[in-house]
């Protein structure tokens, strides 16, 4: 008889133990080698798109709001990019000829999604959600910068651990009425915006968490 035993209970998940001691360490490792990738960290990475779809056009000049496309923003974890369907609203008739759209018009015709570059992407094992930010109201502006005079969309801003923990633990400045989210060019009437943004995280009761399982899980 061993002085010690195992519960009964461990039986089951006992040869799990062992997988987890070597796993974990293994796990961590990978979290730092990935983590630490350029991926998330290339500020001004603005890859070609196979149609070059202006923001500055459609979203600056002619005044369409971000979730006329991103329609998913405020509902879901992902912002989804609109399918080509929502592009021949206006496109065909608007240049239904030009060959830049020619992508868009094929997509339709078969279904098959335009194949866009991603611009934002972090690592799997990073949880983030749209909806969460945009209805306590951060607008896209603080995560994105000005998309609606963006040609072309690059990455304004690193999209650390560290760029989020800033946030989530002094959100004030960055917190603005919920009907201003996609007004990329909104102030404040008076005062601050961290005055403005204290005044709305208490009335809504919003704290941002700072736990490693808010955006680890
Ligand atoms: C007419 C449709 C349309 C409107 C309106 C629009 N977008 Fe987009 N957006 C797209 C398409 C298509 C893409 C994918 C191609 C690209 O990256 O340019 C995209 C890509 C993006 C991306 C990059 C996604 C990635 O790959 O990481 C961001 C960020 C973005 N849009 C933000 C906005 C914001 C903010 C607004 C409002 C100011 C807006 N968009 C308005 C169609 C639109
Ligand atoms: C609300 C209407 C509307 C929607 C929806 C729309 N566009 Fe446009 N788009 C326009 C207008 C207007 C122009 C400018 C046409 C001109 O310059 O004569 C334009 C121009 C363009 C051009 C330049 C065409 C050229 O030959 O110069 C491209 C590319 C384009 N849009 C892509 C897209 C894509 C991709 C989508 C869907 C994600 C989209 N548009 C959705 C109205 C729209
Ligand atoms: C708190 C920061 C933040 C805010 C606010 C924010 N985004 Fe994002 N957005 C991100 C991050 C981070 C990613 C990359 C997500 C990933 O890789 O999983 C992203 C990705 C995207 C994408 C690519 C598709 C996707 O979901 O991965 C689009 C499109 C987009 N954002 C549009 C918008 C629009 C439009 C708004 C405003 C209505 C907005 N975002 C507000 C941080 C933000
Ligand atoms: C500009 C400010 C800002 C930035 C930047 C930001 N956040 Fe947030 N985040 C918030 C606010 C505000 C909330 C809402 C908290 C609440 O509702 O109490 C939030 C909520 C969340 C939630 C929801 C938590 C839950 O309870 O479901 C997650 C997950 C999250 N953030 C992850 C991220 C990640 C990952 C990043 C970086 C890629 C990030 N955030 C960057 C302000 C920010
Ligand atoms: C608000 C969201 C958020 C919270 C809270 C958070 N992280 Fe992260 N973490 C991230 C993001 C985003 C990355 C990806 C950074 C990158 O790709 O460079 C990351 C990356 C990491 C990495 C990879 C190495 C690195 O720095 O890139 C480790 C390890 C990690 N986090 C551990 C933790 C631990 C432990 C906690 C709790 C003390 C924690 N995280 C809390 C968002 C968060």
């Amino acid at each position: 008889m061993s002085v010690f035993e195992f519960p009964q209970w461990t039986d089951r998940i006992r040869p799990w133990l062992g997988i987890l001691a070597v796993g974990i360490p293994v796990y961590v490792t990978g979290l730092f080698l990935f983590g630490a990738s350029p991926s998330t960290l290339n500020v001004g990475y603005a890859p070609e798109q196979p149609v070059p779809f202006s923001h500055a056009l459609h979203a600056g000049e002619l005044g369409m709001d971000c979730r006329y496309c991103h329609t998913t923003v405020e509902s879901a974890a992902h912002a989804a990019v609109p399918p080509a369907s929502v592009c021949m609203n206006c496109h065909e008739r608007v240049q239904p000829e030009s060959p830049k759209l020619l992508p868009v018009r094929e997509s339709w015709a078969t279904g098959e999604p335009v194949q866009w570059t991603r611009v934002h992407d972090l690592p799997d094992f990073v949880y983030f959600n749209h909806s969460a930010h945009v209805t306590s109201g951060v607008s896209c502006v603080d995560c994105h910068g000005r998309v609606d005079r963006m040609e072309t969309v690059r990455q304004e801003q690193p999209l650390s651990m560290g760029w989020c923990l800033d946030c989530h633990r002094d959100p004030d400045p960055h917190i603005r009425p919920l009907d201003k989210v996609t007004d990329l060019d909104w102030a404040p009437d008076e005062g601050t915006r961290r005055d403005t943004g204290e005044r709305l995280r208490q009335i809504h009761g919003i704290q941002p968490r700072t736990d490693c399982s808010t955006c680890h899980r």
